[in-house]
């Protein structure tokens, strides 16, 4: 952390006024860095995927999360000091002070608190344990307002713009939707850096799924992926996703799609293979529209951290929508074919009915035929008046039907992305130190393409001539649209050891063979070897170094100076 304040990663937010816990800047370089995740992001799961992203308001009216359930059961359970009035969360204090797993209800936190004599760090007892909801309100408009909130997660926006959404895919199922943006969570007492914040970043993607078709087209892409397992017992399973599937440890085909998706991004990042594993939700851990949730937690200096969510939130958010908007969000599918099927249906009478209901007899003759059965009698209410009309007036009859379709409500299975946790981790993984020269060197080894300075021009010596030509350098790569640093302070080494300290994976070297030859040395972070090539090759040799794994050996005979 002490190295990413001092470089430029990470900073606290209102540091001048003493800082608010739960909130941080993202300085120029962890600025660069989340971004070009955010970007290898949409081109996993926007770019190459049925899906198309969108962008909805942060603020969020009251209707939105009272029919979403937020309002109600987006709570944790909270612990306040009757002393010094501090509140903490009491599942993590609890683990914190105790070691102990609680259970985040009111009534198990009661329990430990009584039976340990759980006291506050001051000293003091703690009242009664109770629910305390996450959103921060807001008021929209002036005077008494409406009331709103930050939004606790991105999904509710693509939740009520459904319809607007499948009519965008010509309501052909399956499509997935994706949004990246702030959400929002008023933690109870974050202790964790940036590992908790109450204003975070969020990629999530709400994939759209017939209910009897939870499979994904192409599924052969991860299902011989080897994936580490946990499973809501515990239990640990080291096998492919078409195992795991196969023996129903992944309720289903389209979970265990996102958990090998989610696996090759989180990779591609440069999240360490053998630090990454996916654990299922306890039953009584799951969030209020969760069936089933497998979280990617990757390992850091703070313990397995939860950095992914993959739900499985069935029919519940569109179902509560319909609920309380009362627009109808299901989707008609139709059937490759026509099915026939048979049933009955209740035919009027009309030549007997006329007579008999005079004026009343349409529309006695079209509730008869909305019916699906009837007995010997059947009571309709017409204009609020209670009609008995008994069987003479109609016949059952069976009739053979042609079906072209069906109305459903999508399930969604929703990899939500947590990026602020991710641009940590990906730092922490990429963080190594090793020695060159005999000295102890830190090296943040980023992926080449999710570099925030992607190359620095370094002159040998601070003279015009040096930096003139290190202008013209940066220039050309900065024009094709490389990230670029220049640097004409300090020695050589000093440099070379900053840039590796930031991730920095080529440094161009101007020295006197330059104004010889025409040729710069290119010199790998990595190895800390060096390859002397043209000038007039530089930028596509870069270019070509950056976007593919190749090493500089192939552009030239290395060297260490
Ligand atoms: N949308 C899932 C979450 O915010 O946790």
């Amino acid at each position: 952390m002490e190295m990413l304040v001092r470089r430029g990663f990470i900073w606290q937010s209102f540091e001048i006024y003493g800082g608010m816990a739960g909130f941080i800047d993202y300085a120029p370089l962890g600025n660069g860095l989340r971004r070009k995740i955010e970007d290898l992001w949409r081109e996993f799961f926007v770019i190459n995927e049925r899906s198309v992203e969108i962008d909805t308001p942060t603020v969020g009216i009251e209707d939105v999360f009272i029919a979403s359930g937020h309002a109600e059961g987006f709570t944790d359970v909270a612990i306040e000091c009757s002393s010094c009035g501090r509140v903490f969360r009491a599942d993590h204090y609890v683990k914190e002070k105790l070691n102990l797993e609680v259970d985040p209800t009111v009534e198990a936190v009661k329990n430990v608190v009584q039976e340990f004599n759980l006291k506050c760090e001051c000293g003091g007892d703690f009242k009664e344990p109770e629910h305390i909801n996450l959103m921060f309100e807001t008021k929209i408009g002036p005077g008494r307002g409406k009331k709103g909130y930050l939004r606790p997660e991105t999904a509710q926006g693509i939740f009520i713009a459904f319809k607007r959404l499948s009519d965008y895919f010509r309501n052909k199922l399956p499509f997935g939707v994706a949004q990246i943006g702030r959400a929002y969570r008023n933690e109870i007492s974050p202790r964790q850096g940036v590992i908790r914040l109450r204003e975070f970043n969020q990629a999530e993607l709400e994939f759209f799924c017939h209910p009897g078709e939870k499979r994904h087209p192409e599924f052969d892409r991860y299902a011989d992926d080897v994936v580490t397992l946990v499973d809501k017992f515990d239990k640990e399973h080291r096998v492919t996703l078409r195992e795991a599937v196969e023996k129903g440890i992944i309720a289903h085909e389209l979970l265990a799609y996102f958990v090998g998706k989610t696996r090759r991004f989180l990779l591609a990042a440069g999240i360490r293979d053998e630090k990454l594993r996916f654990r299922q939700h306890k039953d009584d851990e799951r969030a209020h529209y969760a069936v089933d949730c497998w979280d990617a937690e990757v390992l850091l200096s703070y313990g397995w951290i939860e950095v992914v969510g993959i739900a499985d939130r069935s029919d519940y958010d569109l179902s509560r929508h319909t609920q309380f908007s009362r627009e109808d969000l299901s989707v008609f599918v139709p059937y490759d074919e026509p099915v026939k099927v048979k049933r009955r249906r209740v035919v009027p009478n009309i030549p007997k009915l006329g007579p008999a209901f005079r004026d009343r007899a349409k529309k006695i003759a079209e509730e008869l035929e909305k019916l699906e059965d009837a007995g010997d009698e059947v009571v309709l209410t017409i204009n609020g008046e209670e009609i008995k009309v008994p069987s003479e007036y109609y016949e059952i009859r069976e009739v053979e039907e042609e079906v072209h379709g069906e109305r459903v409500v999508p399930h969604v299975i929703e990899p939500s992305f947590g990026l602020d946790r991710i641009t940590y981790a990906v730092l922490e993984h990429a963080f190594d130190t090793d020695t060159v020269d005999g000295e102890e060197r830190r090296v943040l080894r980023l992926e080449r393409r999710l570099a925030p300075v992607q190359v620095a021009v370094l002159p040998l010596l601070s003279r015009d001539e040096f930096v003139e030509e290190a202008e013209t350098i940066a220039g050309e790569l900065r024009e094709n649209g490389i990230y670029t640093e220049l640097d004409i302070t300090g020695s050589i080494g000093r440099r070379y050891r900053r840039y590796d300290e930031i991730g920095t994976p080529f440094c161009i070297t101007i020295d006197h063979q330059t104004f010889e030859d025409g040729t710069v040395t290119i010199r790998d972070r990595d190895s800390t070897s060096q390859v002397r090539v043209k000038k007039s090759e530089l930028v596509r040799i870069i270019q070509e170094l950056l976007n593919s794994g190749k090493s500089i050996t192939e552009f030239g005979e290395v060297f260490r100076p």
